[in-house]
C-alpha cells in the first residue's frame, strides 16, 4: 500500500494554535540540527519580533496536543499578498509529514482570510528540504531577494 503524508501523520492531526502563555515555553524548547540553524531565525528572536510587530501572526504547530513546530506570517488587510517568513519543525519530529501538514494548515488559514491572492515564502537556495516541501504545494521560484534568499510564490486559486 502506498504511504501518503497523511498516513505518516496517522492519528496525530496537526493544528495551528495562537502563541500564548500555554505554549510559549514549548516553542522556545524546539530545536533544529546544527546544520539547519542558519536557515531560520531562532524562536527566541521570532517571538520577540512577534511581540513588537502588529502584523506578525505567530502560530504553534501542534500534533496530538504537543507543540512540534513554529511558524510566522503576515497578511496585511490592505494587501493581497501573505508572506510566510518563519517555519520550523523540531529536529526530533522531522521527516514524519508534520511539516507538510503544517504548510497545508497555514495555507488554509490564509485562504480563509478572504483577501489574500498570493503567498510568498523565502529560503536559503541550498535549503533542499524547504525547496522540495514548498514545490510540492505549487510554490514557484521567482528570484533571489537582496539577502540572497530564494523567493517562491504560490497563487491561490480564486473561489
Ligand atoms: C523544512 C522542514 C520544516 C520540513 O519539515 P518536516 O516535518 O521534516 O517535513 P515533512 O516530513 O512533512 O516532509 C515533507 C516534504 O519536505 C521535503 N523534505 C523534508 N525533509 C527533507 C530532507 N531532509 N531532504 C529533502 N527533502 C526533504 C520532502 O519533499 C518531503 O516530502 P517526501 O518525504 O514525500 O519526499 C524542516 O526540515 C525544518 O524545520 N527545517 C529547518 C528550518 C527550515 O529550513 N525552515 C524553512 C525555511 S524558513
Amino acid at each position: 500500500m502506498k504511504r501518503s503524508a497523511d498516513a505518516r501523520t496517522g492519528d496525530r492531526p496537526v493544528v495551528l494554535r495562537p502563541v500564548g502563555k500555554d505554549n510559549r515555553a514549548a516553542i522556545l524548547a524546539l530545536e533544529l540540527t546544527p546544520e539547519q540553524q542558519g536557515f531560520v531565525a531562532s524562536n527566541v528572536d521570532s517571538l520577540e519580533e512577534a511581540g513588537e510587530d502588529d502584523e506578525a501572526i505567530a502560530r504553534a504547530v501542534v500534533a496530538a496536543g504537543r507543540v512540534v513546530g513554529f511558524l510566522m506570517y503576515s497578511a496585511p488587510e490592505d494587501d493581497d499578498e501573505a508572506i510566510i517568513y518563519r517555519f520550523m519543525i523540531d529536529r526530533r519530529e522531522q521527516g514524519k509529514g508534520l511539516g507538510r501538514a503544517a504548510v497545508a494548515r497555514v495555507l488554509e488559514e490564509i485562504a480563509q482570510l478572504g483577501h489574500i491572492r498570493r503567498v510568498s515564502i523565502c529560503y536559503e537556495p541550498d535549503n533542499e528540504a524547504a525547496r522540495r516541501l514548498y514545490a510540492g504545494f505549487g510554490f514557484v521560484e521567482t528570484e533571489l531577494d537582496e539577502d540572497g534568499e530564494m523567493i517562491a510564490v504560490l497563487q491561490l486559486s480564486s473561489k
